[in-house]
């Protein structure tokens, strides 16, 4: 608001002096079960101009402070009086004031003006193997640990890694490595091949000439025993294989679509109104940056649900254009308090003079 209000000069700090920013969580403005908004309640501090200490029994504190020091206040200051030739210095007295604010700020775990979840969920943002850029500058993104990859950090960053830190490399040569944070590295060897790197070509394969999709294995318990099975990303009996399709199983995020690029291939592509690597997808809130196209002096941006947003007139605004924003009501149409005989103009959103 344009509201001014100026106070005598005594009362005027020469300086504002912001003594301590206490940091405390106060309570939220979210209610429910899942907290999101976290506001940081601070505390201002600040000392009234030093005025000769008789003077200063009736100091008050500028609007919106609490005066916490008693009588004529604390005489640990002086002040100076100047004359023609010199600068002149008293001891004096000043008081103590107190203003408490709330500052918007997410929970952790939330980014952006909305407060939106980070990657992996505010309990355990990028699932515990990265840092997410959270609070209400950040903008949601998962910085994932050395090994670490995707949206959340939920998956080895190259494929060729496995295990829960993805330090371990695959060692597969003629094989389908099993990879991933939940993989053990083993080798599921291709047609001919055998041992735990699959670098042992079986001789005796040429022989059983098995049908196309399937791979010549030993087997048996002494593993001299040959045999056609189906390869990896095909299932059947061996002399039968059939692709399996990645996509019949979960593979990607609900809100994901699942695209069939052959066996074993799949591709994962997060659905319209989402973001992520597929495998994880996060709704998009168009309100999360730059206000989501809402000129932000006189509307404000409201979510709707993944990718939708609309901008709201704030108070004392209305009709909304869009790239323009609302215009400013005009209070001595809609609420003129003016004495009936008194001129009337808006001075302010709400104001009127
Ligand atoms: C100010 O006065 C109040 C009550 O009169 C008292 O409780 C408080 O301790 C005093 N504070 C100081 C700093 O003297
Ligand atoms: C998000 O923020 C992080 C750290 O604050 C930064 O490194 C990264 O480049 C940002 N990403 C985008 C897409 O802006
Ligand atoms: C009308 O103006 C008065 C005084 O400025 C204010 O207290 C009141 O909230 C206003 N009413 C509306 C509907 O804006």
């Amino acid at each position: 608001s344009s509201l001014s209000c100026s106070w005598p000069s005594l009362f005027f700090p020469l300086s504002f002096l912001l003594l301590g920013l206490l940091r405390a969580e106060a309570g939220s403005s979210q209610q429910g079960p899942v907290k999101k908004q976290c506001d940081q309640r601070l505390l201002i501090r600040m000392k009234t101009k030093c005025v000769p200490c008789s003077l200063n029994l009736d100091t008050q504190c500028p609007a919106g402070y609490t005066k916490i020091t008693n009588g004529t206040g604390t005489p640990d200051c002086r002040y100076y009086l100047e004359t023609k030739t010199h600068t002149l210095s008293f001891s004096g007295c000043r008081h103590r004031c107190v203003k408490e604010f709330e500052q918007p700020e997410c929970c952790q775990g939330h980014w952006g003006p909305d407060c939106m979840a980070c990657p992996g969920g505010a309990a355990s943002p990028c699932n515990g193997r990265g840092r997410c850029s959270q609070g209400m500058a950040g903008n949601g993104t998962c910085t994932c640990q050395k090994g670490f990859g995707g949206t959340a950090c939920e998956k080895c960053a190259e494929d060729n890694l496995f295990g829960p830190d993805c330090t371990s490399v695959c060692g597969c040569i003629h094989g389908v490595c099993n990879s991933g944070i939940a993989g053990d590295g083993s080798c599921t060897c291709l047609s001919g091949y055998q041992g735990p790197r699959c670098d042992q070509p079986i001789a005796e394969c040429e022989a059983l000439q098995c049908p196309a999709h399937s791979r010549c294995a030993a087997s048996g318990e002494d593993g001299k025993q040959l045999e056609c099975t189906c390869l990896p990303g095909f299932h059947g009996d061996g002399t039968q294989c059939e692709p399996i399709n990645p996509c019949s199983s979960k593979v990607c995020d609900p809100n994901a679509d699942c695209i069939f690029l052959g066996p074993n291939q799949h591709k994962c592509t997060c659905g319209e109104g989402y973001t992520g690597d597929g495998e994880i997808c996060l709704p998009i809130d168009p309100c999360q940056a730059a206000h989501g196209g809402c000129p932000a002096q006189s509307s404000t941006c409201i979510y709707d649900g993944p990718g939708k947003s609309h901008c709201e007139c704030k108070e004392h605004y209305t009709n909304f254009v869009p790239g323009k924003g609302c215009s400013m009501m005009d209070s001595c149409e809609t609420n003129n308090t003016c004495h009936k005989k008194a001129k009337c103009s808006t001075v302010a959103p709400g104001q009127i003079m």
